[in-house]
């Protein structure tokens, strides 16, 4: 039996792991599509006002690109504990096969923790056409920044592992191109994490860098 410890990131996770842990893999798992159809009221919202993030719906056949993180036994229970708190708003963490791209994870054998955010939970918005998530999209902002700069993160992140991914590339697109017609910035708020400020100890976070509430709440990003 494999008994390493996986988390699947496949939202903010992906370009913002803000954890410790001792290995990061693209990988994928299957059955489910990633959608932005959960609500954020406390990241990339406001209660009133909420923005819109992603969570996975059950589809056959579909497969889902992220990044998967090998965590250390002895970090095992602060990670976890960190992330309770940052996918608080509607989330929950369940187990599912996971898949690496590079073949190890083979059948299936391998699990990892995903949070996902289910239709029961208060900040579920579900469905809507990809026009009226933009313009929600756009009209977004909370403590851990714009939500456009969500958007525009998730896709250059499934872009840079060229995984594809239409509902968000699309998403990504309108995003763009709204705020051109706007005249407003499409441009994300901030400089994208280097991939070494997460390796493991003795580092946590990259020295400088501005955490945010999705970090786990070590500190409020204003
Ligand atoms: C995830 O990234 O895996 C969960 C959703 C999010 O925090 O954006």
């Amino acid at each position: 039996m494999h008994r390493e410890t996986w988390i699947f990131g496949y939202g903010s996770l992906i370009w913002r792991p803000a954890f410790r842990f001792e290995e990061m893999a693209p990988g994928y798992i299957t059955g489910w599509a990633r959608r932005f159809w959960q609500g954020s009221t406390d990241h990339r919202g406001v209660p009133g006002a909420p923005g819109r993030v992603v969570t996975l719906i059950p589809e056959p056949g579909a497969r889902c690109w992220g990044m998967a993180y090998r965590i250390a036994p002895a970090d095992l229970d602060e990670v976890l504990r960190a992330l309770d708190h940052r996918e608080q708003g509607g989330y929950a963490r369940h187990d599912v096969p996971l898949y690496l791209a590079d073949g190890r994870a083979e059948g299936a054998a391998w699990t990892a923790t995903v949070y996902l955010a289910t239709p029961g939970n208060s900040d579920y918005l579900g469905e809507a056409p990809l026009a009226e998530i933009a313009a929600q999209v756009l009209a977004s902002r909370g403590p851990s920044g714009s939500n456009v700069e969500y958007v525009l993160r998730l896709a250059e992140a499934l872009e840079a592992m060229s995984a594809d991914d239409e509902h968000v590339t699309e998403l990504a697109r309108l995003v763009r191109g709204r705020a051109q017609e706007q005249g407003t910035s499409a441009r994300p708020d901030r400089p994208a994490e280097r991939r070494g400020a997460h390796r493991p100890r003795p580092s946590e976070g990259s020295p400088g860098a501005e955490l945010s509430v999705e970090d786990g709440g070590l500190s409020a990003a204003p």
